[in-house]
């Protein structure tokens, strides 16, 4: 083998590797169990730290109502770190996945929004997922 294929051989090895971290990383770190709140009504500081904050704001010159969505209730903020982060935040209007937002660990914490005709519509859910502890749901009666 010569220098150059030497070279060509180690980038694909380098290549193999990163793609094989990445599915590491996605299988390791990604908890994916649908979890609630052992007692919805006293909600404790772990399952306040995960669970959607719903907040409908004003409605704009076309009709749309703008739906803040927040991690964390009770003045707990869900931390974004490189190892624990809110990886994804999505919104559904009965039943319906209106809008999703994918986020990134420590540049951006769990929290979005989203503009909505909210006319007829009885019910928002906002689904939340925390890298390590599953995915949160929380509703809103409109
Ligand atoms: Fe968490």
């Amino acid at each position: 083998m010569n220098r150059r294929e030497a070279i060509k051989v180690a980038g694909l090895v380098a290549v193999v590797a990163a793609v094989g971290a990445e599915a590491k990383m996605a299988t390791e770190h990604m908890n994916r169990i649908e979890m609630k709140p052992k007692n919805p009504a006293k909600m404790e500081k772990g399952e306040l730290k995960h669970s959607p904050l719903i907040t409908l704001k004003e409605k704009d010159a076309k009709g749309y109502t703008l739906v803040e969505i927040s991690i964390g209730q009770g003045g707990i903020i869900h931390p974004s770190t490189q190892d624990h982060w809110i990886d994804f935040i999505e919104l559904y209007s009965d039943g319906k996945l209106v809008g999703k937002s994918t986020l990134e660990p420590e540049i951006s914490r769990g929290a979005t929004a989203f503009a909505l005709k909210l006319d007829g519509v009885k019910e928002l859910k906002a689904k939340s997922g925390c890298n390590l502890h599953g995915i949160w749901t929380s509703t809103l009666a409109v």
